[in-house]
């Protein structure tokens, strides 16, 4: 049932290019530069007519949520909030009628997750879903939503999972833009036709798992690791080290490169690894800036960048190199890398992968 696959969370690392494309196909129309997205046509006006989104989730699916808010407000210029389920569900949350809730839910049964859906519906605002699992509590009490047509993910650690959730975001946002009339055209046609690469430039990164595996090696026994990143791949920094904590028990931290200066700096020195998601085009000066604040502390750095990005591969150690994309749909490439390296380090602590220690793939309870 791995099918070949010593881990349930390698398979679905390597399933990323399929599952993505399950998620955009029939909807994606390249031909057309145009998405449909089936589940939302009842209440698309409604959507398009919103004067703001909140998202709710929890763990990697909040981390989707974040980059939702990023792709929301840039492409469909939608003001957006993004909460922790938990934390909505206990304030005094102001939503109305004038609101429209999404969450964003793998499994579709996360307790929180579905309490803060259940606290928007009562206050009368639309409620959207954005899950996994076809059937699920959260699926059914949502007024309406979209599937990420996954498939089963069976490890505790989302991988698959989050990588159609962005997908899903993305075309959202892309159709949102669209109907709200402030996307350019040729940016809108040059995204749609991206997205469409994407499983393909997926695949390209996987090819090269074992360059990860090998740098893997030598930083299994690192105490500390830290991650940044800027606009979007600031929530893959996130994504990151929740990644890395949960399975391999290494204490890990992500930031927005800026922030590091706020107090995080502090901690650097030649122990400390720090994971540097340098893939956003006008955010590269500013990375490359931070970049020679670690080295000057004597921080080992490991860059993520796109494969052109020479400027950033000549000042790190260790470089993943990612197929070029438009800037907005990078985290679908860059959390790629982060995923393996968390499970090769774990693999290498001979920690148990798909099941650690005090986790459940699904919290059901508070
Ligand atoms: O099923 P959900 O997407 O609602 O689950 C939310 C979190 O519990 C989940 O993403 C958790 O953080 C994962 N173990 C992360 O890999």
């Amino acid at each position: 049932e791995k099918g070949g696959y010593p881990h349930f969370m390698l398979k679905e690392i390597f399933e990323q290019p399929r599952a993505i494309a399950d998620c955009l196909r029939g909807r994606l129309d390249v031909e057309n530069h145009s998405i449909q997205l089936g589940g939302l046509v009842d209440v698309l006006d409604k959507l398009v007519n919103a004067k703001r989104l909140v998202i709710a989730a929890c763990g990697t699916s909040w981390h989707s949520g974040l980059l939702g808010e990023y792709l929301f407000e840039h492409l469909a210029k939608l003001p957006v909030e993004v909460e922790y389920a938990s934390e909505f569900r206990y304030r005094e949350a102001l939503i109305d009628e004038d609101d429209v809730m999404l969450v964003v839910s793998q499994s579709g049964e996360t307790a929180d997750t579905l309490a803060a859906l259940r606290t928007a519906k009562e206050r009368g605002a639309l409620t959207l879903g954005i899950c996994n699992v076809v059937g699920s509590t959260i699926a059914r009490d949502t007024d309406a939503g979209v599937y990420t047509h996954a498939g089963p993910e069976i490890g505790v650690a989302s991988t698959k999972a989050f990588t159609t959730q962005v997908s899903v975001l993305a075309m959202m946002a892309i159709l949102l833009g669209q109907k709200r009339g402030v996307l350019e055209k040729e940016y809108a046609a040059r995204l749609i036709e991206e997205l469409d690469r994407i499983p393909g430039k997926v695949e390209q990164i996987l090819e090269n798992s074992e360059s990860i595996e090998e740098m893997a090696k030598l930083f299994t026994y690192a105490p500390n690791f830290l991650y940044l990143g800027r606009t979007y791949n600031f929530p893959v920094a996130l994504e990151g080290a929740l990644k890395l904590k949960e399975i391999s028990y290494i204490h890990a931290e992500g930031y927005p490169a800026a922030e590091m200066k706020h107090g995080p700096i502090a901690l650097i020195d030649e122990m400390m690894p720090v994971v540097v998601i340098a893939a956003t085009d006008h955010t590269n000066d500013k990375m490359i800036s931070n970049i020679e604040e670690v080295k000057a502390r004597k921080g080992r750095i490991i860059a993520i960048t796109g494969e052109d990005n020479e400027e950033v591969m000549d000042l790190a150690e260790f470089n993943c190199p990612i197929p070029e994309t438009e800037d907005c749909l990078s985290p679908l490439l860059t959390s790629i890398p982060l995923q393996l390296l968390s499970y090769y380090i774990a693999v290498n602590r001979g920690c148990n992968v798909d099941q650690p220690r005090n986790l459940a793939k699904s919290v059901t309870v508070e």
